[in-house]
């Protein structure tokens, strides 16, 4: 083939992105893959992309015919260089395309890479499966989109070195073949050679490291690490996942949550052009399930939930006096503005609810005389039906829903209801940004299924000052010093102001019914290191994927990793997990076998 003038060792003068009309007279080289080619009026037309973006290409016989020769050969996703003049576009300008009122007049061609035809359309809006577009993961990356994504990623990252970094935060690194931290989840484990039948954990958090800097006097250390959790993978889930992790010394709670506030502020101006109000809105956990059900409140719309628990007290309907009667509550949202719900449709919201544990729901719509279309209707007394009309400021027009369950039932279900709901009405835009600061969580939790304390946090956060007693008699009344960043609905990241006093941490790990022997052989280092000489300190940790499906308006944690897994913690293009060679079991004297699962 007769190439035209080798370009070869020609670096490129521009990315796909950069020509405008001001470049229309200048020679110039770009390099990329083929968009498209199509022929047209005895000229080869090509769109040549790379992550700037994509400019048009001629190559027309009469500016040159070799060049124009070669270029049929061309197919999409081929890696080229090519060299020619800008010139204007005149009347065929695309405004669409930020390049659009210019093309290249080729000159010379060099074919860097054919490429096979790829399994699809490299270009945005696909409704390929993901399965396969995971398994080309390279490719699914070349879409402008996930480039976008990624490189908001990069600016974001960049944002938190800088505000930190200006803050006076040491960046330092941690291990990641640890033993287990922990933070709630299964941890990863890693065989040792060297230590036959010993395994490393990775680290779910460099929690413990973070706080042994800070007995260390590192007094404000950040990070940006991965982070591994074995646990069942939900849509805002990843088993390894990223953390804006740190920790500071001498704070309070407030000092953590002004410099959070900082990169938000900053990254929220430069990459989504938005100015956040500082400082963020607080609510106690307490508030946030009463009025919200859940502890990350999406406080983009209202439909809080009511307490109907006194407005109904002494009605005879079976459900609800049921559920007063042991210990329960009754709690309704009022769907005001959302619209009508079929009765199919209504019910698809009570199966929705059962997921929750709600063993059903109520509803009523109020129609224009004021009265009660509902199944219930006839089960409650006028009296009853006004003081839940008053309680919920029911309207003509207006569909309410009743749950009758334990507190923790029903906040859970209307809780999520709430969040469903806003979702299939639209009503939530996604850069309307409502940050909230959730604080005074409960320090521990009562774990039925294991009749046991569990830490709400992790067991590291200190009870709220003066919790001495309570800690002994009533261990789920304790607050904790803990703090969770809410965004949207979201939680965006998690920290607490820590116990720095040995005694203390002994005396809650008691009371998590962690024994003396047990903390020595976990924590040993830790507990020792408290007792030479631990500064007050605290810190927090964000959840840096979250995030930026948030910032890019995505649904999907996946649209924000480069290289996610799958929601079966499998990675689709490398095929991991998989099995070992023979002489790795050998090496780390493991022999499989497999135990069933029911043993
Ligand atoms: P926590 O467990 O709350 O706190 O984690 C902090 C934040 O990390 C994000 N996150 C996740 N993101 C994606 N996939 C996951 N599987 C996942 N798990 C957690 C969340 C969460 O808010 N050591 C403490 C922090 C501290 O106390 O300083 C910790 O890890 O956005
Ligand atoms: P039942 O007595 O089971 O026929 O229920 C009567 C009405 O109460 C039906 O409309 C059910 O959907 C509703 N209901 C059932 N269980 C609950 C509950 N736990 N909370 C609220 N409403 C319920």
């Amino acid at each position: 083939m007769g190439a035209s003038r080798l370009i070869h060792d020609v670096k490129r003068t521009h990315r796909c992105g950069d020509l405008r009309k001001d470049d229309i007279g200048n020679r110039v080289t770009l390099m990329g893959w083929v968009q498209n080619r199509r022929d047209h009026g005895g000229c080869v037309f090509i769109d040549l992309r790379d992550r700037a973006g994509l400019t048009q290409v001629v190559f027309d016989p009469q500016v040159d015919a070799a060049a124009h020769e070669q270029a049929a050969a061309l197919r999409s996703e081929w890696v080229l260089g090519v060299s020619g003049k800008v010139r204007s576009r005149g009347e065929n300008i695309n405004p669409r395309l930020d390049t659009g009122e210019i093309e290249i007049a080729a000159d010379s061609l060099e074919i860097f890479s054919p490429a096979k035809t790829p399994p699809f359309l490299i270009e945005d809006g696909i409704d390929t499966a993901e399965e396969i577009r995971l398994k080309h993961r390279y490719l699914d990356l070349r879409r402008p989109e996930l480039q976008s994504n990624l490189i908001r990623r990069n600016r974001f990252n960049q944002i938190v070195r800088k505000t930190l970094g200006d803050a006076g935060f040491l960046e330092l690194e941690t291990p990641f073949l640890i033993k287990s931290t922990p933070e709630g989840a299964r941890d990863y484990v890693v065989p040792s050679r060297v230590h036959p039948g010993d395994f490393f954990a990775l680290p779910q958090s460099p929690q413990i490291f973070k706080q042994l800097f800070m007995v260390s006097g590192f007094d404000r250390y950040f990070q940006i690490v991965r982070c591994f959790r074995d646990e069942d993978l939900r849509a805002e889930r990843q088993p390894e996942f990223t953390q804006v992790d740190l920790e500071m010394s001498f704070c309070a709670a407030d000092d953590v949550k002004r410099i959070i506030e900082a990169i938000f502020v900053n990254a929220w101006r430069e990459i989504a052009g938005a100015e956040l109000k500082t400082p963020f809105t607080n609510m106690t956990w307490d508030e946030s399930m009463s009025r919200f059900g859940v502890d990350a409140p999406d406080l983009r719309f209202g439909l809080e939930l009511i307490d109907l628990s006194e407005a109904v007290a002494g009605a005879e309907f079976k459900v609800f006096s049921g559920a007063l009667g042991s210990g329960g509550v009754v709690k309704g949202i009022n769907l005001t503005g959302v619209g009508d719900f079929s009765r199919k449709e209504m019910d698809g919201l009570i199966e929705f609810v059962k997921v929750y544990g709600a063993k059903g729901m109520a509803w009523a719509k109020i129609k224009a005389d004021g009265q009660w279309q509902s199944p219930i209707a006839k089960f409650l007394s006028p009296a009853h039906r006004d003081a839940i009309t008053a309680a919920m400021e029911l309207k003509p027009g207006d569909i309410a829903v009743f749950v009758a369950d334990s507190l923790k039932v029903a906040n859970q279900s209307l809780g999520n209801l709430r969040k469903h709901v806003a979702k299939l009405r639209g009503i939530t835009k996604p850069d309307d940004y409502r940050f909230v600061w959730v604080t005074d969580f409960p320090l521990m939790e009562w774990d039925e299924e294991n009749k046991r304390y569990t830490s709400a946090h992790h067991p590291f956060t200190a009870p709220a000052p003066g919790s001495d007693e309570l800690l002994k008699s009533d261990p789920t009344a304790v607050k904790a010093q803990a703090y969770d960043l809410v965004l949207n609905g979201v939680e965006v990241g998690g920290g607490s102001i820590r116990i720095h006093q040995a005694a203390i941490q002994a005396q809650v790990f008691e009371a998590l019914g962690i024994s003396a022997d047990e903390a020595e052989s976990k924590f040993g280092f830790l507990l020792e290191a408290l007792q030479y000489g631990a500064p007050p300190h605290g810190g927090i940790a964000l959840g840096v994927d979250r995030i930026m499906m948030l910032l890019c308006g995505t649904t999907s944690i996946r649209d924000v990793i480069a290289f996610p897994k799958t929601q079966k913690q499998t990675d689709l293009m490398i095929d991991a997990p998989s099995s070992l060679a023979p002489h790795q079991w050998q090496e780390l004297r493991l022999r499989r076998a497999m135990v069933k699962s029911s043993d």
